[in-house]
């Protein structure tokens, strides 16, 4: 089993994670703590403009989680921004409510894309956090932020989010190879409403009731087999020690076990694994790493 590793504090990631995601708040509905004073220092700002939730999450500087807000949106799809003012309203609002809980303006964040999005959408997604009123000088690909947070030597990590698998094979603590296909929780509700004949919206609710999932998961074992066939055709034959899988798809049970049957890897979903991309897309807003991507 690999143990979750983080770069900043390392003594008790799960704590971290578990503190990351209590401060981060379901907008607008979410009654968001205040902090009792402004923090010092840098601040590290993460973007995460999925295909079904928009993400913004602030770090002190020393990783230490501030605030974090959230909502679902369809202003992108698979990494391309499909609504570009939505996309800059929204992001704007979080910000707005991510200051207000800070008592700081926020000046710059980093943002991430999946691997594979060609060069001009990752490029819209930097307009977007600009057209917000925020400096974006980094863009890190997606199971590579999440993989700052999970620290993983040797393997896989897979981001199931809504609309993409993104995939991230590690050697030596490299990343060695990155893919992303267009398979994720969207088709897990499609596959659902087609079903149950409720709309997609209806759907989506229900996937996420942890009362329904059990009997909902003879219906999306299929999708759940696809994504495991997916990475098995991206790992051609090679052996990796472990998949770890990331992003609000993972959430539902089963997942790993399904996987791990389809591709005879070890395979498992650490707790909060909604939000690990958006935090390590924050963790990589640090002036220092070598890895940032400018342009
Ligand atoms: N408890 C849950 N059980 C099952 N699925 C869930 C749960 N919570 C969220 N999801 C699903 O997770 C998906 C959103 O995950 P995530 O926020 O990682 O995706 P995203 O980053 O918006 O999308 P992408 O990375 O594909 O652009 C949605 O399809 C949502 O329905
Ligand atoms: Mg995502």
């Amino acid at each position: 089993m690999t143990t979750l590793k983080w770069q900043t504090a390392g003594a008790d990631p799960e704590g971290w994670l578990s503190r990351a995601e209590k401060v981060i708040h379901l907008n607008p509905d979410g009654r968001a703590p205040s902090l009792t004073a402004p923090p010092e220092g840098n601040l590290r700002v993460g973007v995460d403009l999925g295909t079904a939730y928009t993400v913004l999450v602030v770090l002190d500087e020393a990783g230490n989680p501030l605030a974090g807000e959230y909502q679902f949106a369809q202003v992108v799809r698979d990494g391309l921004v499909v609504d570009f003012f939505g996309a800059v309203n929204l992001l704007k609002t979080l910000k707005d409510k991510a200051e207000r809980r800070i008592g700081r303006p926020l000046t710059r964040a980093a943002s991430g894309y999946p691997p594979g999005v060609p060069r001009a959408e990752v490029r819209a997604t930097t307009h977007v956090v600009e057209a917000a009123g925020m400096v974006c000088e980094r863009l890190v690909a997606e199971p590579e932020a999440a993989n700052q947070v999970l620290g993983i030597h040797n393997g896989v990590v897979v981001d199931v989010g809504g609309g993409t698998t993104g995939i991230a094979v590690l050697e030596n603590g490299k990343v060695v190879y990155t893919a992303d296909e267009a398979t994720g929780g969207t088709h897990f509700s499609l596959v659902i409403a087609g079903a149950t004949g409720l709309s997609f919206d209806q759907a989506e609710v229900l996937k996420k009731t942890t009362s329904e999932q059990a009997g909902l998961f003879p219906l999306v074992r299929p999708v759940m087999e696809k994504v495991g066939t997916i990475i098995a055709r991206h790992l051609r034959g090679s052996a990796p020690e472990s998949i770890t899988l990331v992003g609000g798809t993972a959430l539902f049970p089963g997942m790993a076990e399904v996987v791990q049957q389809v591709t005879g890897i070890p395979t498992r979903v650490p707790a909060h694994p909604m939000f690990i991309t958006p935090l390590g897309i924050a963790l990589s807003d640090n002036d220092t790493d070598p890895r940032r991507q400018d342009g």
